[in-house]
C-alpha cells in the first residue's frame, strides 16, 4: 500500500510540486494533505489545482504558545494518516514534542549544505565566505535546528557575479531534482544517502 505524504509549506510551494509531480505510478508514496501556516501561501492553490486536500494552521494567534500552535497542527494532520511528513519551505521552528512523535519520518530540504549555514540566509552567507560552492539537503527532522541524519545533498558552482537571488535560484532547481529522489527512496524504507552533482 502507498505511504501517505503530508506535506507543510510557508510559501510559493514550488518544492512542493516537484514532489507531488513525482508521487505517481510506481512510486511507493501519494501525497494525502498540503497544509500551512500562512494562509496566502501560494502553495496552498497549486495543491488545489493537483486535486490535493489542503489545510491552513495559522500560527499568529499562539504567540508565545507554541505549543497550542503544534497541537492544532497534529490534529490536523491526524485527520489524514500521514505516513510520512516533507517539510517543504515551513517556516516555523518545531518544538521537541512534536518532533519526537514524527522521528524518522518527518524530513526537510535546506538550502545549504549542511552543516554549513543552519538557519536563515544561506546563499548571502556562502557568498560572503566566498564558497566556491553551495547546494541543498534534505535531512531527517531532529529537535535541533536543521540538524538530523543527512539523507541527500546537490551541489551547484558559485559564479563570478552571482547575487543571492542567482545563486537561490540555481540551487533551487536542484531541491525540485533531490527532494523528490530522496522522498522515493525513503518512502521505500532506504536511507542511503542520494547526492547529486
Ligand atoms: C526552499 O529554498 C527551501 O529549501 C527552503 O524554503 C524554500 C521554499 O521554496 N526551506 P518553495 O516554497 O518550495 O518554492
Amino acid at each position: 500500500m502507498s505511504r501517505r505524504v503530508a506535506i507543510l509549506l510557508s510559501g510559493s510551494g514550488s518544492n512542493m510540486v516537484a514532489l507531488v509531480e513525482s508521487m505517481v505510478g510506481d512510486h511507493p508514496a501519494r501525497p494525502c494533505v498540503v497544509l500551512s501556516n500562512v494562509r496566502q501561501a501560494g502553495g496552498l492553490e497549486k495543491a488545489e489545482a493537483r486535486g490535493i486536500p489542503t489545510g491552513v494552521v495559522d500560527h499568529r494567534p499562539f504567540r508565545g504558545d507554541r505549543e497550542g500552535f503544534e497541537a492544532l497542527l497534529q490534529e490536523a494532520l491526524a485527520v489524514h494518516a500521514p505516513d510520512i511528513i516533507c517539510l517543504a519551505g515551513f517556516m516555523r521552528v518545531l518544538t521537541e514534542s512534536f518532533v519526537a512523535p514524527w522521528q524518522g519520518r518527518m524530513i526537510n530540504i535546506h538550502p545549504s549544505l549542511l552543516p554549513r549555514y543552519r538557519g536563515l540566509n544561506t546563499h548571502a552567507r556562502a557568498l560572503e565566505a566566498g564558497d566556491s560552492e553551495a547546494g541543498c539537503t534534505v535531512h531527517e527532522v531532529t529537535a535541533a535546528l536543521d540538524d538530523g541524519p543527512i539523507l541527500g545533498q546537490a551541489r551547484v558552482p558559485v559564479l563570478p557575479g552571482d547575487s543571492a537571488q542567482s545563486l537561490a535560484a540555481r540551487v533551487l532547481a536542484k531541491e525540485h531534482i533531490l527532494y523528490p529522489a530522496v522522498l522515493r527512496r525513503f518512502a521505500a524504507g532506504d536511507r542511503t544517502p542520494v547526492m547529486l552533482g
